[in-house]
């Protein structure tokens, strides 16, 4: 492997270098000041609400995850929100070292959110958290302040935060007075590349301070990315495809690195991503549901059928574990269960992150953005700036996509309006988009029309529905002169009911959706065949894989249907029959009557992969027990209740009948139920030892129609 390296930049701007010293305990004469290990503040003051009654043991409800502290407690103002304001101080000390070194994290604002060194009142040193904007890091980072000049004088260190908006809070941990210096953090740095090879490999360390690093072409800053980066030992490797800018002249820039940092000099370029030879062969690897090679995802994007392939575009992360980024991923299949991983086709820019959206095939050349013979497809996005807006990009071969010279196509109407999700509306031949609209207070879906993708009229509002909205017509019981429209959203509760073109008019309450954990902002796909007629829907699961070069995946696709019920129409989710092809050996079990007494009739088999399908007629009070791999799902047949590990969900009888069919993944677990209206998605990870599964009857008979176990065969390419 040949590795080209560039040459180093020298550090542009040495003068507002910030000294670090990476605190020690005890070490060499350090001074502890404070590391917030007590159970309160002690002699410590402090006021308001944002403080809470003492150290925090990390991170506060409804924050995300903090880290980068030490031992168990620390400073964290994010008590009751950021909406909270106080003030923490300390006693006067007596300045005795040349540094006050101190780990920090949280918003940036010298005014509001920041750590003050105070002497005769007077503050003579500050710093804050890294984040002025949304998204960003709650990790904690070191740096120091130089404080040879006070030496002998009293002082004081207040903590402020008298910020109530994004980024309202402070995190503090650890500080010290000590005598060593260590690392200093320069204020930019850079590398440049003559790019040969496809991908750039980047040394990526999970919690580290995130930095912003600018790749730069030709003088032009292309996009900026927020990178947690692996100073010496990453935890794992991303990858920049550079595919195409080969032969051009790349710098990556950062704007603040460490200056004994191997990160610019770890990066290089190769023509495989690192770590291939063990991709999709990761044991947290979900083995049949879609995840990223590498990075976050979140939301589906852009479902459709184009040209022979189903498309699935997601909300990813390419250099981070967790949220940020955000960038469009893209992969296609032909039978929406195997996926191949293509590159990102929407990258941040001057708008804003890429928020979600969808896609539609423009058959007619509505917009002009294709030719007639090659009608475009045409995404269409959130960018998520201030202001927010709606943006369109468009592609006539499903592979190199350009984002519209007239964006944005939609001017924000309140900030953090986003989600379009766009249909063909045939009766009135235009095109219909529903939005995510937060109105005074009132969390909306807004109606708009456009008869070319790039104008769009707003049309009226339905209330009630949070993020990601869907809009779709489904027949009732598969009769196509019975239609009816639904109206959902990420929570996957959902209206039926009417719609002229113009408004819809909900026929029921807000129903509630799937009844499982861990699954949000499902999308259904655009432009499936006529032919084929079907409405499939794929959501996120949020399946955490820890240790893992990538992070949550994406449920199985489900079919959706209306179903007459006693309290009329409601959605089912069953899985599509393409998955069928992943059966490698399948078993299926006498028909036959179970009881308490009756041994384990799956005891004989081993499964990693499974679909398990049961058809049964329960005896009044019974409870039939599955286990799948250390998973335990019961049915009680007095209560028509499902329990997955301890999750219930309603699952009423059909006809005296249950039918259960359970999907097992080495992350997660998904169950239907009730012919479709229930629908369990359930995160879980099994031992990879445990590969048992078993049945078993308690307080009555069950009398088994139907049992078949499949073993199913990865969907990944085998590399
Ligand atoms: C839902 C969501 C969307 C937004 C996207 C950002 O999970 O919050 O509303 O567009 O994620 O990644």
């Amino acid at each position: 492997m040949q590795i080209t390296f560039g040459t180093i930049l020298k550090p542009l701007a040495m003068l507002s270098a910030l000294l670090l010293a990476s605190p020690c305990r005890g070490a060499g004469g350090d001074l502890l000041i404070n590391d917030f290990e007590g159970d309160s503040w002690g002699s410590w003051t402090a006021t308001g609400e944002a403080f809470g009654p003492g150290p925090a043991h990390g991170t506060l409800t409804g924050q995300m995850v903090v880290d980068g502290f030490l031992g168990r407690g620390l400073v964290n103002s994010f008590h009751g929100g950021d909406g909270t304001t106080g003030t923490l101080t300390s006693p006067p000390f007596k300045i005795e070292r040349r540094f006050i070194s101190f780990l920090i994290g949280g918003g940036m604002d010298l005014k509001k959110t920041c750590l003050n060194l105070l002497i005769d009142g007077k503050v003579v040193r500050q710093a804050t958290g890294p984040n002025d904007r949304s998204g960003g890091s709650e990790a904690l980072g070191p740096e120091a302040w130089d404080v040879a000049e006070f030496s002998g004088q009293m002082a004081v260190i207040e903590i402020l935060d008298s910020a109530t908006g994004g980024w309202g809070h402070i995190n503090v941990d650890q500080i010290v007075q000590t005598d060593t210096k260590t690392a200093k953090v320069v204020a930019s740095a850079g590398r440049e590349f003559l790019i040969q090879k496809r991908y750039l490999n980047l040394p990526i360390k999970n919690g580290a301070p995130r930095r912003s690093v600018s790749t730069i072409i030709d003088g032009r800053t292309v996009v900026m990315n927020d990178i947690e980066l692996a100073n010496a030992e990453p935890d794992w490797w991303a990858f920049m495809d550079m595919g195409e800018w080969r032969g051009k002249k790349v710098t990556l820039q950062v704007d603040k690195l460490r200056e004994d940092s191997k990160w610019l000099s770890s990066i290089y370029e190769s023509d495989s991503i690192q770590g291939s030879e063990n991709l999709y062969k990761e044991p947290l690897r979900g083995q049949f549901h879609f995840s990223s090679k590498r990075g976050w995802n979140n939301d589906p994007n852009g479902l459709v059928f184009y040209k022979g392939e189903y498309h699935l575009h997601y909300q990813h992360n390419p250099y981070g574990w967790p949220w940020g980024n955000m960038h469009w991923g893209h992969a296609v299949s032909r039978d929406m269960v195997h996926w191949k991983e293509l590159g990102d086709v929407l990258a941040p820019d001057k708008f804003g992150l890429m928020f979600s959206g969808s896609a539609v095939v423009d058959a007619r050349n509505t917009s002009g953005l294709g030719t007639p013979q090659h009608p475009p497809l045409v995404l269409m996005y959130t960018a998520e700036g201030d202001p927010t807006v709606q943006c369109i990009a468009s592609s006539t071969d499903g592979r190199a996509f350009k984002k519209y010279n007239g964006n944005p196509v939609v001017r924000q109407i309140t900030r953090g309006n986003r989600d379009p999700k766009v249909i063909w509306h045939a009766p009135t031949k235009k095109w219909v988009m529903t939005l995510y609209v937060e109105k005074d207070k009132v969390h909306t879906i807004h109606f708009f029309s456009s008869t070319n993708l790039t104008q769009w009229t707003l049309m009226s509002r339905t209330d009630g529905f949070f993020e990601c909205p869907d809009f779709f017509e489904l027949p009732v019981d598969g009769d196509a002169t019975r239609k009816k429209w639904v109206l959902t959203a990420a929570s996957s509760e959902y209206m039926v009911g009417r719609f002229d073109g113009t408004t819809f008019t909900p026929e029921t309450a807000k129903l509630p959706g799937h009844r499982g954990q861990g699954f949000y902002a499902a999308q259904t796909f655009s432009d499936i065949p006529k032919s084929d007629g079907r409405r499939i829907q794929i959501g996120w699961f949020q399946t955490e894989t820890r240790g893992m070069p990538f992070n949550q995946s994406m449920s199985i696709p489900l079919e959706l249907r209306l179903l007459t019920t006693q309290e009329g129409p409601r959605l089912t989710w069953t899985p599509v029959r393409e998955l069928n092809s992943l059966h490698t050996t399948s078993k299926s079990f006498k028909p036959g009557t179970l009881d308490p007494e009756s041994g384990n009739p799956l005891s004989g088999m081993a499964a990693e992969l499974v679909e398990l399908q049961a058809e049964f007629e329960p005896g009044a009070a019974s409870e039939t027990t599955l286990t799948v791999r250390g998973a335990t799902i019961i049915y009680d047949a007095a209560k028509q209740e499902l329990s997955v590990n301890g999750h219930k969900a309603p699952a009423p009888l059909r006809q005296g009948r249950q039918r259960i069919t359970i999907f097992c993944d080495r992350t997660g677990l998904e169950i239907f139920a009730s012919d479709g209206l229930t629908y369990v998605p359930m995160p879980f990870i099994p031992k990879p030892e445990n590969l048992t599964l078993s049945i078993q009857m308690k307080h009555g008979t069950a009398t088994f129609t139907k049992l078949q176990v499949h073993k199913l065969a990865s969907a990944w390419p085998k590399n």
